[in-house]
């Protein structure tokens, strides 16, 4: 089984530019590209940040984007979204029965969790999972039984060693912890939120991250002008079968022929 990890793609009202880059164009060039190499995938996750300001404009842009992509899409919101105004326009979209932008999909042999780790307010960054939350997610955990499960979340729960990130990290981590212990068969989690390419490995579990597809955070803060930088973005391309779990991250802007000498 394949699918497709997409993460902050941060687009803006009428397609304008953000941070020196143009959010919706490295979207569309995602899409083609995905739709020319991975047309056989059988889903697509973005795990949040949607948008940069929380306008309707963007939203409106990615719903039509989404349109005309023939691979069905699973969206979180991530900090930067406004859970509200992305329901009003996306009004197909799962959620619980708290409103809150969480959903699961099962397919015969595999569970996949989506989680909404936005903090409520207005302006607020860093990432919870209130009780209401938590309980939705134990649900889920138990129902999935010994299906092997997978977790999708913005915020991760732990801090990544870039002090900029983790002051916006998910906090309540022991809550969550200790939520994941219901669970018989979990996997791995797919994350957002840091702009990086990370591999974690958290009290057994193990997590993976994204680059944005527009901006990145430098692992070193001060290594380059400004708060953001423009490593390459990328995608990831997910394989599943019974004994293996592999994910190739594509960084589908950089890949050029080699020039002969
Ligand atoms: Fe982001």
């Amino acid at each position: 089984m394949k699918f497709i990890h997409i993460s902050d793609i941060h687009l803006v009202s009428g397609d304008g530019p953000l941070n020196g880059c143009v959010p919706s164009d490295r979207l569309d060039k995602c899409i083609q590209d995905i739709t020319k190499w991975h047309g056989d995938a059988k889903f697509c996750v973005i795990s949040g940040d949607l948008s940069e300001f929380a306008e309707k404009g963007a939203y409106k842009s990615l719903k039509k984007k989404l349109l005309e992509f023939q691979i069905p899409c699973f969206l979180m919101i991530g900090n930067h979204d406004d859970r509200d105004l992305f329901q009003s326009v996306f009004t197909n979209n799962p959620c619980d029965e708290n409103k809150f932008v969480q959903s699961s999909f099962e397919t015969d042999d595999r569970v996949f969790i989506f989680l909404d780790t936005k903090k409520q307010g207005k302006n607020v960054h860093d990432g919870e999972l209130c009780e209401n939350r938590l309980d939705w997610l134990k649900k889920q955990i138990i129902n999935s039984g010994n299906k092997p499960t997978y977790l999708f979340m913005h915020h991760p729960p732990f801090d990544i060693g870039i002090p900029y990130m983790d002051n916006i990290r998910l906090f309540g981590s022991d809550q969550f912890l200790s939520t994941l212990s219901h669970g018989k068969n979990i996997q791995h989690i797919f994350y957002g939120h840091v702009h990086r390419l990370t591999f974690v490995k958290w009290h057994g579990y193990t997590f993976s991250s994204l680059t944005s597809l527009n901006h990145q955070s430098p692992l070193v803060s001060g290594s380059v002008q400004g708060e953001f930088c423009d490593e390459p973005p990328a995608y990831g391309v997910v394989l599943i079968d019974e004994n293996q779990l592999t994910i190739h991250f594509n960084n589908f802007l950089d890949r050029k022929p080699l020039h002969q000498t």
